[in-house]
């Protein structure tokens, strides 16, 4: 038996023996990348030291990252998909290439964590012929052999980059680095003996690592150029490798679901092994809201919110079929006791749990109705108009997923594209274009958005002097080619005479051209110099801050512009609210 905690202990152990310094684990909302929702990967915060950036603690790192992957939701409810799970990562940054990163990825499930090598297949990148001519990875396959890998458990898989996503990852998003990696699988089966020859569409071999050979950059036209700089980016999902230690053939026995899972069944009065697919259901979506509404996010109707509130809703949903009601809040309450590592989830727990509650109070006035609705509105009907689906949407709260869902069951059809178009006719805001962005693009570092992510620090700035509050902090920051969006915790409406004030102030130090200074420190060193930023971390870390003359000091990744000069003219373009305490200000400059 390993638990988790001892698994990422041999696992950092590991990896700080070959020169990796662990970096934090960042926030599940990417900060400046408008394009993508949440954090998917560890490579994800990573982005701009893959893209040749230095980063402040060298050319290797590792951690341990908390990802949402929203993809997969259909396919939660089986043994090894989750919404909500844990990387753990090793990187090089421009250093040591594949064979080493094989050769411990290997060296580290052997010796380490003690996996059978006869219970070992992998996949390696079978080439493309076409458009990209990136040619099959012989070294990799070679490596492998050597290790000792039979040529029988080496799967060559064609594809790639046009093909489908068969040994190919990335980019996350529509640009960015990507390229070739190499697949390690894991026979699970307890009691049946692995076959001799690996057979990748065997669903019993289930992939636990994913060496990533990071030899691309994806460009705005869709083009795979050389990197300048190539990279390896090594990715495992935590709770794949657990099961398998503890010789589980469903991660939700695992001592990180089950507290959560034997919660479900007392307050169900029911059995798991009879109620498995609503169990895991329940289970996952609440530990995923819960990691998300730590993260800041509150349910809304829109972009990450509206993830949230699907997951909350379609555990309510399961929790009709199982017959519980008022439960979302006592089901998260053992994720705090797993995860008692994570601070700001200790901190954030009051808030986490109201939220739930209030979600499910939302929902709970609904969902009886809009079940009789759906009901009626399928009687001798073999597909839900798009009208209904919007009705069952506006009215009745159903996501359109959970239409959907209640529709397959059913076996009828939901006229989606109808729904979209009576969205868009009531909204103005299209779901198709924020679903797209669960899998689209990565931060750009255009000239644009180093910009407007320089006006961000002064605004910030400029808020704390206007309001004279100095304990104000950024809760988040979303940044497009066109605006800027800063959400800020503060308890009230700004005045009109504020929000001049606060423009006049930022104008007034982009006038005043000054140089953006960028320096290296220890985080401690940081908060001695007042730089605003998150301490909490419990990772002595190098950090980078900038500085911005003696008005803004911040903790930062960058990119920003090298003068104040450069930026123009600031407007703030609205103010509201974002949710209780905290305040949104949208801006642009001209
Ligand atoms: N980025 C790769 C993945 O997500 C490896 O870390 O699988």
């Amino acid at each position: 038996m390993i638990n988790r905690k001892e698994l990422i202990k041999k696992y950092l152990d590991f990896f700080k023996a070959h020169g990796h310094k662990e970096i934090p684990n960042a926030s599940l909302v990417p900060e400046n990348d408008p394009t993508v929702l949440f954090t998917t990967a560890g490579m994800h915060p990573l982005v701009p030291y893959l893209l040749g950036q230095p980063h402040p603690l060298g050319k290797r790192v590792m951690n341990i990252q908390r990802c949402i992957r929203t993809g997969d939701i259909d396919e939660v409810g089986n043994s090894t998909h989750h919404t909500f799970f844990e990387m753990i990562g090793n990187w090089s940054f421009g250093d040591y290439f594949k064979e080493e990163a094989i050769k411990w990825s290997f060296e580290f499930a052997i010796k380490v964590l003690k996996l059978k090598k006869e219970k070992l297949a992998v996949s390696v990148f079978g080439g493309d012929k076409r458009e990209s001519k990136v040619p099959m990875d012989q070294t990799s396959a070679k490596t492998w052999e050597t290790l000792g890998i039979p040529k029988e458990r080496i799967a060559f898989l064609k594809g790639g980059i046009y093909e489908s996503d068969n040994n190919w990852w990335g980019p996350a998003g529509k640009t960015g680095p990507c390229g070739p990696c190499t697949e390690m699988f894991y026979w699970k089966p307890k009691n049946i003996p692995p076959p001799k020859e690996f057979n990748p569409e065997d669903k019993r071999w289930v992939e636990i690592w994913n060496d990533v050979i990071m030899e691309y950059v994806k460009d705005d036209n869709g083009k795979y150029n050389q990197a300048k700089q190539k990279n390896i980016d090594n990715g495992r999902g935590l709770e794949r490798i657990l099961a398998i230690m503890n010789q589980l053939e469903d991660n939700y026995l695992t001592e990180i679901w089950q507290p959560i899972i034997k919660k479900i069944e007392k307050i169900s009065q029911q059995k798991y092994a009879e109620n498995k697919k609503s169990m895991r259901i329940i289970a996952d979506h609440i530990k995923a809201s819960v990691f998300i509404i730590s993260d800041g996010i509150i349910p809304s109707n829109t972009e990450r919110g509206y993830v949230l509130r699907r997951l909350i809703r379609r555990a309510i949903r399961y929790g009709k079929i199982l017959g519980i009601k008022n439960f979302t809040s006592k089901i998260a309450e053992p994720v705090f006791e797993i995860y008692n590592d994570y601070l700001e989830l200790q901190k954030n727990k009051k808030q986490i749990l109201q939220e739930l509650e209030k979600e499910e109070e939302k929902f709970n006035l609904t969902l009886e109705k809009g079940l009789d609705k759906f009901n009626k509105i399928i009687k001798n009907k073999k597909e839900i108009s798009g009208k209904d689906a919007f009705l069952l949407y506006q009215s009745y709260g159903f996501p359109i997923e959970i239409t959907q869902e209640l529709s397959k069951e059913k076996k009828i059809k939901v006229n989606k594209k109808d729904f979209e178009k009576e969205l868009q006719k009531h909204q103005k805001l299209s779901r198709t274009s924020s679903a797209g962005k669960f899998k689209s693009g990565l931060a750009d570092n255009s000239e644009a958005t180093t910009k407007l992510h320089t006006a961000t620090h002064l605004l910030l700035a400029a808020l704390k002097k206007v309001l004279k509050d100095n304990n104000i902090i950024q809760k988040g920051s979303n940044i497009t080619s066109e605006r800027l969006r800063l959400d800020f915790s503060f308890p009230r409406k700004l005045t009109k005479q504020e929000l001049d004030e606060i423009e006049k102030m930022v104008n007034k130090q982009i006038n005043k051209s000054y140089e953006i200074k960028k320096e290296e420190m220890s985080l401690e060193q940081a908060k001695k110099q007042n730089a605003t930023g998150i301490f909490d971390s419990k990772y002595k870390q190098k950090v980078f801050v900038y500085s911005i003359d003696n008005f803004s000091k911040e903790i930062c990744a960058g990119p920003h512009v090298k003068n104040t000069k450069e930026l123009g003219k600031f407007k703030i373009k609205k103010e509201e609210s974002s949710s209780a305490g905290v305040r949104r200000i949208k801006g642009i400059l001209k």
